[in-house]
């Protein structure tokens, strides 16, 4: 039916708006309540043999969606309808931003990928955390009335850097995003991989990287004091493979609870020969099928390196049930998407839980915990 509406029409409409008008019928849904509960009893089931412990939260599944989708938190209980355990809102910056100049999204369909370079548009701190604290309070409101809200879904909020700060600066602008929407956020996340503006991904040199985490987990311990907000940092799979090792070894150091491997890709390798050279030469980061295999590697090789000791998200190219499993063998206690959301729709979630729950009941582990970096204990074994 998704396919047959994608073919049909979506992919004849400019990306963005696709995207807009996609979500905005997701939200439109879940804020009727019989619709969403019967959207939600269909795509959502709870199935109790997928449930994860991570990042300090009991989820209903280790399948999350990704940051770009929801930059300005605006949908959470729509997306959390459809399925995803976790939501990643963001990336949200000090201040309010536009982006880059459209067009900055473009679709690659005989590839299942994408490219963007959106350049962190987004209502900025101070906004997004004003829209997370009514989305709590009404929700409080809903429980206090009797009226479940649904499941919570577990909120990731990542934060970036805003274009008009200069580097200098950059440390405060983070600071800031985090002094404002820490206390809404189930974990945080630093975001220094995006190719989408300029200087950025410089932050991933331990030498920045050390100063900017440890004023963000500061800023954090200062804002939120009755709980300790996990602290994530999201990676490029561009970095060279001693570059991802440093990151690895930072994280232990400063007790990072996690890392997010990866966001898009600047290079254009695993495209098909179909893919108009038009295309592949604009510029922004590519995500979807082609970026699977350099971000599992890169999940493997961090789970080398750090164990169990600091939580892996497996992100970057998964489409199919397989993938998120491969993941998770790989080393990811969390799994998230955002590119293969577009190409198979608001069925995505629930098949990719079906067929995670066949793929465990086949398995020889009793939980996905136990599947958790599986297959280097037994390459270990052999
Ligand atoms: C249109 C678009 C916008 C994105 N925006 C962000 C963002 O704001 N922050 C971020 O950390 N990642 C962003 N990403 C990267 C995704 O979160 C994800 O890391 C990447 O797309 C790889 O996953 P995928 O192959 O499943 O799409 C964006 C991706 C896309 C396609």
């Amino acid at each position: 039916m998704y396919h047959l509406l994608f073919e049909t029409v979506l992919r004849r409409l400019d990306p963005e708006r696709a995207h807009r008008l996609a979500f905005a019928l997701i939200r439109l849904v879940s804020r009727l309540p019989v619709l969403r509960r019967l959207v939600a009893a269909r795509l959502a089931p709870r199935r109790d043999e997928l449930r994860v412990e991570a990042l300090g939260r009991s989820m209903p599944g280790p399948f999350g969606l990704a940051a770009g989708f929801d930059k300005n938190a605006e949908g959470i209980d729509g997306l959390a309808m459809l399925g995803f355990d976790h939501v990643e809102v963001g990336t949200v910056t000090g201040r309010p931003q536009p982006g880059n100049p459209r067009r900055r999204l473009f679709r690659l369909t005989p590839d299942r990928a994408l490219i963007n370079r959106m350049g962190f548009n987004n209502e900025g701190s101070a906004a997004v955390a004003a829209r997370l604290a009514a989305r709590a309070e009404g929700r409080a409101r809903g429980a206090a009335g009797g009226r479940a809200a649904g499941a919570a879904p577990v909120v990731g909020v990542n934060i970036g850097k805003t274009k008009a700060v200069p580097e200098e600066e950059a440390v405060e602008d983070y600071v800031t995003s985090t002094e404002r929407l820490a206390a809404h956020a189930d974990y945080l996340v630093v975001n220094v991989s995006s190719p989408n503006t300029p200087g950025l991904r410089a932050f991933q040199a331990t030498e920045a990287l050390r100063p900017l985490l440890s004023a963000v987990r500061e800023a954090a311990d200062r804002a939120v004091t009755r709980r300790r907000v996990p602290l994530l940092v999201k990676i490029a799979p561009d970095l060279a493979d001693e570059d991802v090792d440093a990151v690895a070894d930072l994280a232990v150091e400063l007790g990072l609870d996690g890392i997010i491997a990866t966001n898009t890709t600047v290079a254009r390798d695993g495209l098909g020969l179909t893919a108009p050279p038009s295309l592949t030469a604009e510029t922004g980061g590519l995500s979807g099928a082609p970026l699977r295999d350099r971000s599992l590697q890169v999940l493997r090789r961090l789970y080398v390196r750090v164990g169990g000791r600091v939580t892996l998200v497996g992100v970057g190219g998964v489409t199919s049930a397989e993938d998120a499993w491969e993941r998770i063998l790989a080393g990811a206690t969390l799994v998230q998407g955002y590119s293969a959301f577009v190409y198979e729709g608001p069925g995505w979630a629930r098949s990719l839980h079906q067929g995670l729950a066949a793929r465990l009941a086949a398995s020889p582990y009793a939980t996905l915990a136990d599947a958790v970096g599986a297959e280097h204990r037994k390459a270990e074994a052999a």
